[in-house]
This record gives C-alpha cells, structure tokens and sequence, in this order.
C-alpha cells in the first residue's frame, strides 16, 4: 500500500479529472439515477454530523467520484478513499493529491490486514457500486470489521444494484433488466464510453504505465462472478455486527442505498 502527496503537475490533474469525468458519465450508464443514490448519502451524512467535521472512509472508492462530491458538500471533512486498483487509485491521487482533506490508500478488502493503515474512528463509512465484487464471506468479515470503525450514532451506507430473486421475483427481475438495458443504450449508443472503451482510455496514458501493468497482475484471477446475496443478507449481517439499525434510505427498483447506524 502506498499513499503519495506533494504537487502534481497540472497537465496531468486536467487528464485525470477528464478521466473522472468520463468515468462518471460511464457509470451512469449503468445506474440510472447516480446522482440521486449519492445525494442520499449527503442528506444522512448532514443530519448524523450536525455541526461536526464529518470523517468518511470510502470503500473501493474508485477514481473518487463520492469524495468529489462530498467535497463539495462538506468543506471541511476529511476522507479516507480506498481501492485495490492501483490505476484508480492513481486517478484519484492525481484529481486529489494535493487536497489535505483526502487520503488515498491502496488496499484490497479481500485480505484480513486491510485496515492495517486505517486508524481512527469515522462518521461515516461509505460504498458505492463496489461490494457485490466481495465473497459473501468476506463481505461478512468486512461489516463486522466496519463496526468497530464506526463511532456511536454514525453510519454505514452501501449504493448499489441488489438484485430481485430471479425465481421467487421474476416480474420485479424482469423490469429491473429492461429498465437497465434501456438506460445503457440511452448512453452507449449515443457517445458515452462503456466498460471497456473508458479502460482502454485510461490504460493507454503514458504515465500510468507502471499502475496498468500493476493492476493486470492484481486482477488476473478474478474472472468468475461472485455469487449474489440479497438485501436481507446485508441488512441481517449488519444487525449481527452490532449496528443498532439497519434498513434502506434510498431504492430505486433493484437500485439500493441501504443504511446501518452504530
Ligand atoms: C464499479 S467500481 C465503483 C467505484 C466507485 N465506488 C464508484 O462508485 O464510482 C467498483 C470498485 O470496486 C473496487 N474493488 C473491487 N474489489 C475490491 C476489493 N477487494 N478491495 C478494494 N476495492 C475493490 C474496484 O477496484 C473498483 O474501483
């Protein structure tokens, strides 16, 4: 794990709030109100910090899109981002780097020593679009490892897409793939990057050389899906972990932003 500050050459912010930009748009693509699951964060953030500081630790934070956006609201937080992708992680330090309000750490939330250079105790721990890449085991192992990071009264939050049972819910399914599809080609179709197309873009700048060949080594085994679990499976793991309630704040069909207060 490494953490880097100091000035960045400002070619090279302007490339990675470009690749930020673009990245955000990409995501949108796949989830059709972003925004609004982000915004849901802001407003429980707000109401459980009053007139303190707000401390956050954003798991599997990416190029930084949530810390962009909590910067703005929050002027005087500080936040802790992490991520296992050493690329994204370069993003983030080069569109941040010089912002004394936010640390940025790579680490990997599959392995037991990931809070290693975590210390302190947070407000708020956040994650967006991200933990559905854990092992139900390990996403287990992860909530009760929050728990103890969480002061009283603070919150967990997770946003992402948690899907209908396919059996049980195939109608809800069945609405929930639709509405996806058509929110993908109303962006893919018409200019946004996909998937691919934003990594081969980021991939093909110069200096992330060394993060590119890096992040190829790290992501080398991971091919297969990670199994499924459902809103329940969270909400009954946070209970188990000692948060005192558990329940969603925001949900647009099978698009969650569930929420677990100490
Ligand atoms: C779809 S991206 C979402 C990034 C960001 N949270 C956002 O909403 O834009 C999923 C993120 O999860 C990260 N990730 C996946 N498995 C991880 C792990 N085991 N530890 C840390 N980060 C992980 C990926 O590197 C990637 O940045």
């Amino acid at each position: 794990m490494t953490e880097t500050k100091g000035p960045v050459p400002s070619e090279r912010i302007n490339q990675a709030q470009s690749l930020l930009k673009r990245w955000d748009a990409q995501q949108t693509g796949f989830i059709r109100h972003r925004d609004l699951r982000f915004e849901s964060m802001v407003t429980v953030i707000r109401n459980i910090c009053q007139n303190k500081k707000p401390r956050v630790l954003d798991l599997a934070c990416g190029p930084g899109s949530l810390i962009e956006l909590l910067l703005e609201f929050f002027p005087d937080i500080e936040i802790v981002g992490i991520d296992k992708d050493p690329l994204l992680i370069a993003i983030a330090k080069d569109v941040f780097g010089e912002d004394d309000r936010v640390s940025l750490l790579e680490v990997d939330l599959d392995s037991p020593s990931w809070m290693a250079e975590i210390s302190g105790e947070f407000d708020a721990v956040v994650s967006t679009t991200a933990l559905h890449w854990l092992e139900p085991h390990i996403l287990s192992r992860v909530y009760f490892e929050i728990a103890n990071l969480i002061r009283l009264g603070g919150v967990f939050m997770n946003g992402d897409h948690l899907q209908y049972d396919e059996h049980a819910q195939s109608t809800f399914t069945r609405i929930a793939k639709q509405d996806d599809k058509d929110a993908q080609s109303a962006s893919f179709d018409h200019g946004v990057d996909n998937w691919d197309q934003w990594w081969e873009t980021a991939e093909a700048v110069p200096n992330y050389a060394c993060a590119v060949s890096k992040r190829k080594v790290i992501w080398e085994n991971k091919n297969s899906a990670t199994p499924k679990v459902t809103l329940g499976y969270h909400l009954e793991t946070l209970r188990s972990a000692g948060f005192s309630q558990t329940g969603t704040v925001w949900q647009y069909l099978d698009d969650y932003v569930l929420a677990a207060f100490r």
